[in-house]
């Protein structure tokens, strides 16, 4: 199978680009390295089967030769990151979804749309079911991301009704483990640098609101289940073990083993105040469901970015705004 991994060169899509060459499949990783880095993908460059386009999907997307499968993760994803690219964000959502769908088109290869438990807002159904329609503000400061994965889903369901494309929608929720950026605000990779560097660990408003994060290597599992099993979803993907935010820090204070203070700043606003996926459809039509604790999940998580800031240790802020 040859796999376009528009994204590729991101926290999620460079272990999809990992894990599918593993298995044997060809890669195409496309990105423009809006909020990942050619970095994530360098060990690969040399590996028979992989190619690195550099493109940006919103303005065309050529891939040359046969293609059985496109997943559509280029997107900025972090709070922070859609703040500072917000036409990027949307134009992503809107015109890279509509050029990766017309490459499916083409090419005839399924597509998967990473979307995510955003579409759900702050949510007042809990947790988070499928057929939720969601509570999102569209004027709000994450409307960018929102209502760019809203319109993005809408697309994939009318290009699968008008044109007959094998088409597939994940929603994921907070994923986390290697290749986050430092710097990219989403709340594991700042608590853990903060940690690490021996700073204060901020939390942002009374740290009670709730967030369920998996360990990457579960949702690329699922991710890969998705893209195999020729359904259409919407399916949730994520780990239903819910915390709240101050137990996460709490817990990343104690498995770095730092005397650091949990520090308050203000929430930013919509920020969702609980966030739980109910994953009985990804367990009943994937037989999917996260096998790592968040224990696990966090010790692989602290080693690596206790070594990429040894290798970069000015790299980014890590300021925390729990979200995305
Ligand atoms: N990580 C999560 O917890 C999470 C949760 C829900 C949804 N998602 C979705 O998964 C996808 C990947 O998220 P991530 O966490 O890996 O974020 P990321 O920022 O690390 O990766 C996104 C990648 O897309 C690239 N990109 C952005 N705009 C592009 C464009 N116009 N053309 C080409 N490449 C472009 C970026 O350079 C980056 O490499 C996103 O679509 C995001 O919405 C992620």
């Amino acid at each position: 199978m040859r796999v376009v991994v528009a994204g590729g060169a991101g926290f999620l899509g460079s272990h999809l680009c990992d894990r599918l060459l593993g298995e044997g499949e060809e890669v195409v990783c496309v990105d423009n390295f809006l909020t990942g880095r050619r970095s994530n993908v360098e060990h690969l460059l040399d590996r028979p089967g992989f190619d690195l386009i550099e493109q940006d999907v919103s303005e065309q997307v050529a891939v040359p030769g046969a293609v059985d499968a496109i997943l559509q993760f280029a997107s900025p994803a972090s709070p922070l990151d859609y703040a500072r690219y917000p036409i990027e964000t949307l134009k992503a959502g809107a015109h890279g979804t509509l050029n990766t769908l017309d490459l499916a088109r083409s090419k005839g290869a399924r597509f998967l749309l990473a979307s995510t438990s955003e579409v759900y807002g702050d949510p007042l159904v809990h947790p988070q079911e499928e057929s939720y329609w969601g509570h999102v503000n569209p004027i709000g400061p994450r409307s960018m991301y929102d209502e760019a994965k809203r319109y993005a889903e809408a697309l994939t369901t009318a290009y699968r009704n008008r044109h007959g494309i094998d088409t597939a929608i994940i929603r994921i929720f907070n994923t986390y483990g290697p290749r986050m950026r430092t710097d990219d605000g989403r709340a594991i990779p700042a608590f853990v640098s903060q940690a690490l560097r021996g700073e204060p660990v901020t939390v942002a408003g009374d740290g009670m609101q709730t967030r369920s994060v998996c360990y990457v290597d579960d949702l690329v599992e699922g991710i890969l289940r998705m893209l195999r099993s020729g359904l259409p979803g919407p399916v949730n993907l994520g780990n239903p073990h819910e915390m709240t935010i101050i137990d996460t820090a709490r817990l990343v204070v104690e498995l770095v083993g730092a005397e650091v203070p949990i520090t308050f700043m203000p929430r930013p606003g919509d920020d969702p105040m609980v966030r739980r996926p109910d994953i009985t459809r990804a367990r009943q039509q994937l037989d999917w469901e996260p096998t790592i604790e968040v224990r696990d999940g966090l010790l692989r998580t602290i080693e690596w970015f206790a070594a990429e800031l040894a290798a970069r240790p000015v790299a980014g802020a890590g300021t925390a705004t729990p979200g995305a």
